[in-house]
């Protein structure tokens, strides 16, 4: 069977959600809305058989739909979480859950109040090498954990691909901290509990009104020091990595999705695993898997996507450093 979706938001991430339903059947995008004509413009032409909706009511209330996916900048996702609430939809809406804490915490007031199964699409939930990690973790595979390097640097900021999300580039709503670090701080709460922060410093950019340059943190998770160096604007290729070490080896995942272990020497990559022909590569395979566990929410069944309130203490955490 298959569980409709109304997707608010058909900026990069919108279209993702698009293109990667095309061919699964437990889920189907019925209705689709964005509050940019050239946005709603661009669906038309390259998805001609999602059905674009008048407004966002209008998609959200659509027959068939189950679920509501909400796609745009923080500061909109809690007004069509709300609506979706009001029509009775289930809610997957997109990280960050908000930037105000107002928000954050009304969003999951009115889930809790309402009994309405949620999830926040933290993709390292559902994604295969995080499983890999965790598993080799809980098997003792680098002993005990002693400390987690995170770091994070971009040549540009906001990144090529989203270019035309101009919002990522100000400190209103964007920088990379809430973008990218939030996805780690999930990870680490996952991995080893939740994160407190001991230090931090934040390099601004001269005009105020732009994001962040760098950040330079010492957070503890459940007793082990991670330290997170994250910058953007310089030369050279990004790095996304994040480093696990025990007190007998370490684990690896770098680009997101690519994991190595080492023995205390030298790093082996694994392989990959969750591959196949629907999902030739290690992304399409971590969103697949999401999007496996997104059906699963639709069906009522248990999923490992995390719901809003894991959301809002990311939330608080991400918050707090960008407010040192
Ligand atoms: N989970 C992930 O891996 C991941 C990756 C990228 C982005 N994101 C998140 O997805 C969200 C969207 O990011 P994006 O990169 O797609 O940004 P984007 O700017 O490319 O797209 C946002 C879209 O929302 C539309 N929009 C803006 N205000 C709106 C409103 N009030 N009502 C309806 N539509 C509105 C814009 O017109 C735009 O088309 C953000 O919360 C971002 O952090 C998540």
């Amino acid at each position: 069977m298959s569980h409709g979706i109304a997707v608010i938001g058909l900026g990069v991430i919108g279209r993702r959600m698009l293109d990667q339903t095309r061919n699964r059947s437990d889920l189907d995008v019925v209705a689709a809305w964005d509050v940019s004509d050239k946005a709603m413009r661009a669906a038309a032409a390259d998805f001609p058989d999602v059905p674009l909706a008048a407004d966002a009511r209008a998609a959200i209330e659509a027959p068939g739909v189950d679920l509501v996916y909400v796609g745009t900048p923080p500061a909109f996702h809690r007004q069509y979480v709300e609506m979706a609430i009001a029509a009775g939809r289930k809610v997957f809406c997109e990280k960050p859950l908000a930037v105000s804490l107002a928000d954050g915490e009304a969003i999951v007031n009115a889930l809790e109040a309402s009994g309405t199964a949620n999830g926040v699409n933290y993709v390292f939930a559902s994604a295969p090498a995080v499983a890999e990690m965790e598993s080799r973790l809980h098997a003792g595979a680098i002993g005990s954990p002693r400390e987690v390097e995170i770091r994070l640097f971009f040549s540009r900021w906001p990144r090529d691909w989203q270019a035309n999300a101009g919002w990522l580039a100000y400190r209103e709503e964007g920088g990379f901290v809430r973008e990218v670090l939030s996805h780690y701080v999930y990870l680490l709460r996952r991995l080893l509990g939740p994160a407190a922060i001991e230090s931090a410093t934040i390099g601004w950019q001269e005009d105020p009104a732009l994001c962040e340059r760098s950040a330079l943190a010492r957070l503890s998770c459940g007793g082990v020091p991670v330290l997170v160096s994250a910058s953007a604007g310089a030369a050279g290729p990004d790095v996304v990595e994040f480093t696990l070490r025990g007190d007998t080896g370490a684990l690896r995942l770098e680009n997101w999705f690519e994991l190595s272990q080492s023995d205390g020497a030298r790093w082996s990559k694994l392989p990959h695993g969750g591959l196949g022909p629907d999902r030739p590569d290690p992304r399409t395979a971590a969103y697949q898997s999401q999007l496996d566990s997104l059906a699963k929410m639709a069906r009522g069944e248990p999923h490992p996507i995390p719901d809003a309130g894991v959301a809002l203490e990311v939330q608080k955490t991400i918050e707090a450093l960008l407010a040192n």
